[in-house]
């Protein structure tokens, strides 16, 4: 049996600091122009493969801090995004923005054919427990890390990985080899799973 899952295929998107630190006070604790650009060209939409599109999910916290910055140019305004919640209303939401209360929702709503149909790549974009879910669901395929060697003032960090427990794999997409940026010097990763929860 493969150990790789077939759909959905969950693919979590991470840039962390040497202490695992991913955000502070609702945003991101740096600013590092060209590793945003990397991780919004990787999950914006992409009709590469017969016209499919791209699913996003997010944490209600990471959606709001998203919504804030970017107002009506959400990034991923061309994917479907679900928001997982137990607070908010789905009023108002735009077309293919999708509200579910527990994880296991979203999965279920994935595997709507009328969704499924139209899903080509479903990236997981935090915060902690959006990302801790994700790990460890059988549906857990990838995760995209890209690690600052820089320290930050955070409040919130990645859940502990055991790397011996995933595999590190080549994907051409990434941005190749050690980056710089604002003094500071950066790497994308990517593991895959072995088909064993990665968490500590
Ligand atoms: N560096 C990076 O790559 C990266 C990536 C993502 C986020 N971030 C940063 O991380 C911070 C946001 O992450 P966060 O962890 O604080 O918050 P978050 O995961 O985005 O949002 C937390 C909220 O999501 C909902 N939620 C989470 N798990 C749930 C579950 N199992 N069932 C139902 N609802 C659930 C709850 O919403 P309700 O309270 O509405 O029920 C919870 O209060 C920001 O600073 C952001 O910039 C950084």
């Amino acid at each position: 049996m493969s150990l790789v899952p077939v759909y959905p295929r969950l693919e979590l998107m991470v840039a962390c600091d040497q202490n695992l630190g991913i955000g502070k006070d609702g945003t991101l604790p740096w600013s590092l122009p060209s590793e945003f650009a990397y991780f919004l060209k990787m999950t914006q939409n992409y009709q590469g493969n017969g016209g499919k599109v791209h699913a996003s999910i997010f944490g209600r916290a990471n959606w709001e801090s998203i919504a804030k910055t970017c107002g009506d140019n959400n990034p991923w305004k061309d994917t479907i995004c679900y928001i997982l919640s137990r607070s908010m209303s789905a009023h108002q939401l735009p077309e293919n923005v999708f509200v579910c209360s527990s994880f296991e929702d979203i999965i279920n709503h994935l595997n709507r054919p009328e969704i499924k149909e139209r899903v080509d790549r479903v990236w997981v974009h935090g915060g902690v427990s959006v990302y801790t879910e994700a790990l460890r669901s059988p549906y857990f395929y990838r995760l995209y890390r890209t690690t600052i060697e820089a320290t930050y003032p955070a409040d919130v960090f990645f859940p502990r990985v055991d790397e011996s427990r995933l595999t590190l794999v080549h994907d051409p997409d990434v941005l190749q080899g050690t980056q710089h940026e604002n003094g500071v010097n950066f790497q994308v990763f990517v593991f895959q799973t072995t088909g064993i929860n990665p968490l500590v």
